[in-house]
């Protein structure tokens, strides 16, 4: 690990590992030009941070659950990127592990927090929404004197996962009663992160990150059909069926619960709205889904 920097301006991306993390800290310096020793990339592992570490950004180990890994690795911070973790195994302890970081980054006097929430977690039917919700509420609580709350719409990679279980079998079932879902690239929020963390922005600020337009899955099938030149139908079923199904298929019932979940929220039409937040944010358009869909067609 490379020594703690003497300035006192430093940028921490928690979570750096991630896939999330990852492009983030690529934005910071070659898009944004941040210099490499102004970063603090952190992780539970930081070995795995080892590239990163070779440009000179400076690498710390930061873990949620231990708060002994709280002061060094917040140690000259002035901005920082707390990046939802991935801990669904119990419910509760994912927003247990954002309010200890929360708590932790207020004592040690960071200026400015960054959260990746979700959009509209507020009552939302989907299980993971509590997470966000309770999350922004302990920024809101807490004695930071600024923080930006990025509701990072749903990634354009999350279809790595339904799609090619869909095109082995020709058929997509959901139950989110056909309405539409404006998701944006994991890179563009990324983008989006990256420019509010080496940015002057204070105060506290809440922005929906949505892609440039609502698709609905019957929308997207045809898209992908076309494109990889497979057969694709969407299926609209109950959302407990779409449990049964996942359940039959291996998938334990609590995580297929909060699967089908997603399908519940956009039923209730609450991942529709397209917003001009990336554009004000970055200055730049979110990719289009049918180029997103060009370049990655060949991982469906
Ligand atoms: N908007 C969407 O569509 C969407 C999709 C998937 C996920 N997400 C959310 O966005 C986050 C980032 O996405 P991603 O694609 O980067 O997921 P990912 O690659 O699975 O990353 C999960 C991150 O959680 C961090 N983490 C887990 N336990 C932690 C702990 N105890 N303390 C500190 N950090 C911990 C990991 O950090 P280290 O391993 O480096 O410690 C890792 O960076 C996810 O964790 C999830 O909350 C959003």
């Amino acid at each position: 690990m490379n020594p703690i920097n003497s300035n006192r301006n430093l940028i921490l991306v928690t979570g750096a590992s991630g896939k999330f993390g990852q492009a983030v800290l690529k934005h910071l310096i070659e898009t944004l030009s941040v210099p490499a020793s102004r970063i603090v990339a952190a992780s539970r592992n930081p070995a795995n941070l080892a590239t990163w570490a070779e440009k000179g950004v400076v690498t710390r180990e930061l873990d949620f659950e231990k708060p002994e890994t709280f002061n060094p690795a917040f140690a000259d911070v002035e901005r920082a990127l707390l990046i939802s973790t991935d801990t669904l195994d119990r419910p509760g302890r994912r927003l247990e592990q954002h309010q200890n970081a929360i708590k932790g980054f207020a004592e040690a006097n960071v200026k400015h927090v960054v959260y990746t929430s979700a959009p509209n977690p507020e009552g939302a039917p989907l299980l993971i929404a509590p997470d966000h919700e309770g999350t922004e509420r302990a920024l809101a609580a807490s004695s930071l004197s600024g923080w930006t709350v990025l509701r990072n719409h749903w990634y354009f990679e999350n279809l790595f996962m339904s799609l090619p279980p869909a095109l082995a079998s020709g058929k997509w079932y959901t139950a989110d009663e056909g309405k539409g879902s404006a998701d944006i690239a994991r890179d563009d929020l990324a983008l989006a992160a990256a420019t509010v963390l080496a940015g002057q922005e204070a105060g506290k600020n809440v922005y929906t990150l949505s892609g440039a337009e609502s698709l609905t899955k019957v929308e997207i099938a045809a898209a992908v059909s076309e494109a990889v030149n497979k057969p694709l139908d969407v299926v609209q079923v109950p959302v407990q069926a779409l449990v049964d199904g996942m359940v039959h298929a291996g998938v334990p019932e609590p995580v297929a619960q909060i699967f089908a979940s997603f399908d519940a929220n956009t039923a209730a039409d609450r991942v529709a709205e397209v917003t001009g937040d990336f554009e004000h944010l970055t200055g730049r358009k979110p990719q289009p889904f049918r180029d997103w869909l060009a370049a990655h067609k060949a991982a469906l």
